[in-house]
């Protein structure tokens, strides 16, 4: 039996079409399980909606649209930019399905039924765009740090997870599995949170219709973290389907931005230890896409649409600027300037000339005939230089360094360029004397652009076939 590979994304808040920065996420996730099924792993990839936000529920009040109607509608939005971008998931969760009520039913009555859950008031600040409880603390001037906007205030009775109580065991947690935060910057900003101390956390707001009803009290709904939190057990039946849990738990990593990755690394591995849930073996905490230097935001104006640069250049041009040229885990820019021209250099005039060259080279020399059999070993030296490359790339893309996969293999298209340069086949093929080599020659460069075409495929998949066929592969 194979290893299994469970991996999830972020699932997006759905007030707004998907920028830039969703898309990010979901390519780089969407590389990372490309390359673990080439590797022959068998994997799940599961993406969705997290549908009951206070912005979710104003969107749709503008809309004139119930909150429900609005979220049919911008799923089908999701999954047509996710589309157009080649991520190929598996399954996309919503908030607002059976099965994710469930399974948040489920685990509250765990967490209740083993004594973490206890009611009290809560008075404090709340960012409805962060749905966030604030200290006076952890605002700056008053204002939310992340949205620049003042929280409201809120006086309710609620229920409290004990989160207070579990500050030394997730602690413990982090040293026992150093690579439980990923990379491991965040790990550092983790600790010292925790070790700051730990609130209890207010898992329950006073209702307001769209919201998943508290169980057994639905004057409540299920505070939105806690709720869409769960999502990644939800999709793999927590609570509906014993068997497909058995199979996919615990997901092997949680891709999610910098922004998130407190409430991935603190609140959810506290709820699952508090349910008796295994916890999952790790969670990356991505950059975040700027444009010039400034967070893409709506009210800056300054959104880059995905589609808008797809409808240009087709998928994996955007795909290879956002995994290549940003190192995964730090912040990037976006800029069509740096990217028009990533997008000539590499793939048109480095991978596009090999490939042309190589196939036209055969096709005119060789008829397009490769004699094997020829072979007189390694003339050109790429063997060895796929060899290493190959060995590079796999441990990359294992260890979520996607850019350095991706240096490594064009490492070996510059080698390839170079070998034909060296070897000139155009000069071999006016000897007839020297068939033999002109055939090994050739044999070795195509056999290097294949390589190439099968180690570049999690990034680029419609590239990646477009050589394969070409190669009669
Ligand atoms: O936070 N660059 O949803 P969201 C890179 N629903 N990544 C970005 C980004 C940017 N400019 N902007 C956003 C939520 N993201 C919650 C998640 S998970 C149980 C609930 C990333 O729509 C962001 O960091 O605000 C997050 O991982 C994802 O997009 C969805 O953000
Ligand atoms: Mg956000």
């Amino acid at each position: 039996m194979c290893a299994k590979f469970y991996l999830t994304t972020a699932i997006d808040y759905v007030n707004a079409k998907p920028h830039l920065g969703h898309a990010y996420e979901k390519v780089a996730a969407d590389c990372i399980v490309r390359a673990r099924r080439a590797m022959g792993e068998d994997a799940l990839f599961v993406i969705g909606a997290d549908e009951h936000s206070t912005n979710v529920g104003k969107a749709a009040a503008e809309a004139g649209l119930s909150p429900q109607e609005y979220t049919d509608r911008m799923e089908k939005e999701f999954r047509d930019v996710y589309a157009r971008l080649n991520v190929a998931y598996d399954d996309f969760i919503r908030t607002s399905q059976p099965r994710h009520h469930a399974a948040v039913n489920e685990i509250v009555r765990r967490v209740r039924e083993n004594g973490w859950i206890t009611t009290d008031q809560y008075t404090g600040w709340y960012c409805d765009g962060c749905e966030a409880y604030y200290t006076e603390k952890d605002l700056t001037d008053g204002q939310c740090p992340n949205h620049g906007t003042k929280p409201r205030w809120v006086e309710e009775d609620n229920y409290f997870f004990k989160l207070s109580e579990f500050g030394d065991r997730l602690l413990e947690h982090y040293r026992a599995h150093p690579s439980f935060i990923r990379p491991s910057a965040r790990l550092n900003e983790i600790v010292a949170f925790v070790e700051g101390g730990l609130n209890d956390l207010s898992i329950s707001r006073a209702k307001r219709g769209w919201g998943i009803p508290f169980p057994d009290d639905h004057e409540h709904v299920v505070y939105v973290w806690f709720d869409a939190l769960t999502n990644y057990i939800s999709a793999v039946g927590f609570g509906t389907d014993d068997e497909k849990f058995a199979k996919w738990w615990p997901a092997d990593v949680h891709i999610v931005g910098k922004d998130i990755t407190r409430f991935h690394c603190v609140i959810w591995p506290a709820m699952l230890m508090a349910a008796g849930v295994e916890l999952p073996g790790s969670v990356f905490g991505h950059g975040f896409i700027y444009q010039r230097g400034t967070k893409m935001s709506k009210s800056l104006g300054n959104i880059v649409n995905p589609v808008d640069v797809v409808e240009v250049t087709g998928a994996d041009a955007l795909r290879y600027f956002l995994l290549r040229e940003i190192i995964f885990g730090s912040d990037g820019d976006f800029t069509w300037d740096a990217f028009i021209a990533r997008y000539n250099s590499a793939l048109a005039n480095d991978l596009g000339n090999l490939v042309k060259r190589t196939t036209d080279m055969t096709s005119k020399f060789l008829a397009g005939e490769i004699a094997t059999g020829a072979g007189a070993g390694d003339r050109t030296g790429l063997a060895g230089v796929a060899a290493e490359v190959c060995e590079r790339a796999v441990a990359a893309y294992r260890d979520f360094d996607l850019a350095g996969a991706l240096t490594a293999v064009w490492d070996l298209v510059r080698r390839a360029n170079q070998a034909v340069e060296e070897t000139k086949p155009w000069a071999l093929a006016k000897d007839e004397a020297r068939r033999d080599e002109l055939a090994d020659v050739l044999a070795e460069l195509l056999e290097a652009v294949r390589i190439v075409a099968h180690l570049s495929q999690p990034a680029i998949p419609d590239r990646s076939r477009a050589i394969c066929d070409r190669l009669g592969r």
